[in-house]
């Protein structure tokens, strides 16, 4: 099997998602593939970087390239989408990323910490005190409520009592549901559920969220609330958001789309173009 370079791409800047050539934080030039949300954005060295990043997957004799050669580059408080068709790598990536995977070669920064290869103790300290998690899943425990479920998070980073309280109301507050603090998760809508799921990311004060595919169970309307949720907290609390999505609506609010295809970042036209290759076909390029 034949392996190409990666592209680079870099959220940060309008030709960011151009790939090549767009390694530059806040450049000016060139045309955005995708529209961007009017909010202000943020320039700065980037918290996320990572350099031909690969992950293969062993399966007895068979190697699957989940990420081949990935560049990419992401700037503080920046609301970054990462598309691409099922299998190309999204969810690999946002693992790599968060440290709940580790790639096989290449180089990943986040806050300027090289993590790539870093031990899975090293790893999930850091984690708990970093990053936020949205899963698709959501990853609720049915048993606990709402409160609960944020609240067990600060108990895991080791947080006291009196603080933990107020900070787990903080969070439910934040995300529209503090009156239903004491409810468990059966008892909540689906976009209710996906707010404690959004509380309990952001528990930690986490610098970077990776999401994946958070929108993908709900009805376009709570869809729509939940990107402009996200929206308003990477504004208002200068995170960075990176969130793998196949929902079309996220274009409106987020900052830049990066593309992904067969574990590569791709150029819009790279990825438009190629929308009609079958996957079999594209993983032969
Ligand atoms: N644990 C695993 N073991 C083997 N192959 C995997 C594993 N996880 C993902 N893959 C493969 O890696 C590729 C990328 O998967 P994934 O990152 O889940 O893509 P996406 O999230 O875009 O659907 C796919 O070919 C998938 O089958
Ligand atoms: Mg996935």
């Amino acid at each position: 099997m034949t392996f190409r370079n990666g592209n680079t791409a870099t959220g940060n800047g309008a030709g960011a998602a151009n790939g090549h050539n767009a390694n530059t934080h806040g450049a000016a030039s060139g045309a955005s593939p995708t529209p961007v949300a009017g909010a202000a954005r943020v320039t700065s060295a980037p918290i996320v970087e990572t350099e031909d990043l690969w992950r293969i997957y062993r399966l007895g004799d068979l190697e699957i390239p989940a990420l081949r050669g990935v560049n990419l580059s992401i700037g503080q408080g920046e609301y970054l989408a990462l598309k691409g068709r099922s299998g190309s790598g999204k969810t690999t990536l946002l693992n790599c990323l968060g440290g709940l995977d580790k790639p096989t070669k290449g180089h990943i920064r986040v806050f300027g910490e090289e993590i790539a290869n870093w031990n899975e103790s090293k790893l999930t300290k850091w984690r708990r005190h970093q990053v936020g998690f949205i899963f698709q899943s959501l990853g609720l425990l049915p048993a606990l409520s709402a409160y609960e479920n944020v609240e067990l998070m600060l108990r895991m980073i080791g947080m006291r009592p009196a603080d933990r309280h107020k900070r787990t109301m903080e969070c439910l507050e934040m995300v529209g549901i503090g009156k239903w603090a004491d409810h468990r998760p059966y008892e909540m809508s689906g976009g209710q559920q996906q707010r404690v799921a959004v509380a309990r990311a952001l528990a930690n004060h986490p610098r970077l969220i990776l999401a994946d595919e958070p929108t993908g169970e709900l009805d376009s309307k709570t869809g729509r609330e939940m990107l402009k949720l996200f929206q308003t907290i990477v504004r208002e609390q200068n995170v960075t958001m990176l969130m793998a999505t196949h929902d079309s609506l996220v274009d409106e609010y987020v900052d830049q789309v990066l593309h992904l295809r067969d574990g590569n970042i791709v150029t819009a036209a790279e990825f438009n173009a190629e929308l009609d290759v079958e996957p079999a076909e594209a993983a032969k390029q």
